[in-house]
């Protein structure tokens, strides 16, 4: 009897989910007995149960699209907004898993989606995942697809800004995604030959980034390139950060923890603008006329790179594999050229950080850019 798989796709966007899906879909097709439904716009579509037929029609020339031909959303089956309220729905996803008399589920997502699946794995659901995310950050994986095809958008930025920047001889700032992770900031800094590189991971001086693009100028290095991680912080702000994460944690009672985290909200809600004032702050103490670009959702749009689409299609197809051999409740990890069962537990809440004895921190050190924390 054919296995009836559901799949979707959650969380922010990125190149490689179209290759994904066709993967796990055209070898579950042709070579493990399968039926595939898709869900639309990620555990949303799940809920409600709207469904996408995979036909051949459907996956016919995606390889090479980016975005996903199943919609996507943030939303999480057990916190979903409907109607003014925050409900609970997993009882929903359930019943439409049951409804479609399921095998199993594939849900395709970065480090937010390991946590919801999980969550559906305790409801009882078959659930086996794939890492993406343009941020690198998801745990237990060498590394998961959107990050390569965002690496490359990054880099020629870099290199563009670089042109600009040495006619007007100008400090340009430029904002990279990487909330918690500074992996696209850092590798694509490395690439391009940022002076500076600033990382969420490696809370920084600004004092120290004004040093390092004086003595670009007195070595008549007239412009200065600065790859900022979103995520990034000043010494002080980290330390802010640091101090409301710990007061949450000893808070006994509910309404302080709920004091302590609107605190912490609004200090992200401000942190939006760092780089703005970042910027302003170098002009000053540079005396060097300085721009900020802020590269957004530019960094998760547009066609996978090859590499995206081979490791897409490996983890996609690895994974139908798995399916057919019953293996549930893990995520298909990249290892080396291969890939890997592993358990939900073990990669729920875990988090691919950039440590700073990292080789790339290391090499970028070694190349005489500043990462914001030396003199
Ligand atoms: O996909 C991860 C990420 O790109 C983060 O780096 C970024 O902060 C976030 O998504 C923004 O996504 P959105 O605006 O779609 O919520």
């Amino acid at each position: 009897m054919k296995k009836q798989i559901g799949i979707l796709t959650s969380g922010g966007d990125c190149p490689g989910l179209n290759a994904a899906i066709r993967g796990v879909v055209r070898a579950g097709q042709e070579h493990f007995q399968m039926r595939c439904v898709g869900f639309r716009d990620g555990f949303r579509g799940l809920v409600q149960d709207r469904t996408l037929e995979l036909t051949p029609k459907v996956l016919s020339g995606i390889l090479t699209n980016g975005g996903t031909v199943l919609g996507t959303s943030r939303d999480k089956p057990h916190r979903m907004p409907i109607g003014g309220k925050t409900l609970d729905m997993t009882e929903a996803a359930v019943e439409t898993y049951h409804r479609h008399h399921l095998d199993a589920l594939v849900c395709i997502g970065g480090g937010g989606t390991q946590k919801n699946a999980l969550r559906l794995k305790e409801a009882g659901l078959n659930v086996v995942t794939l890492p993406k995310t343009i941020d690198n950050d998801v745990g237990m994986t060498d590394v998961a697809f959107g990050f390569d095809t965002a690496l490359n958008i990054v880099t020629e930025a870099i290199d563009r800004l670089h042109s600009t920047a040495m006619s007007h001889q100008r400090v340009i700032v430029v904002e990279v995604m990487g909330h918690r992770a500074g992996w696209l900031a850092l590798g694509a800094g490395l690439a391009g030959g940022a002076d500076v590189i600033l990382l969420p991971e490696i809370p920084y001086d600004v004092e120290v980034v004004a040093h390092a693009i004086r003595r670009r100028t007195r070595a008549a290095k007239m412009f200065s390139i600065v790859a900022v991680a979103e995520g990034a912080m000043s010494r002080l702000q980290a330390e802010t950060v640091a101090k409301l994460v710990t007061a949450k944690e000893l808070a006994k009672k509910k309404p302080d923890r709920k004091a302590v985290s609107a605190e912490l909200d609004e200090f992200h809600e401000k942190h939006v603008n760092h780089t703005v004032e970042l910027t302003q702050q170098l002009e000053k103490l540079t005396g060097q006329e300085s721009r900020l670009t802020i590269l957004g959702h530019l960094q998760r749009g547009g066609t996978p790179s090859a590499a995206d689409r081979v490791l897409a299609t490996r983890l996609g197809t690895g994974c139908a594999e798995l399916l057919s051999r019953d293996t549930y409740g893990v995520m298909v990890a990249a290892r080396r050229q291969g890939v890997e069962a592993i358990p939900l537990e073990k990669v729920a809440g875990q988090k691919n950080l950039v440590s700073p004895e990292h080789p790339w921190v290391q090499a970028a050190r070694h190349v005489g850019t500043c990462l914001g924390d030396q003199p």
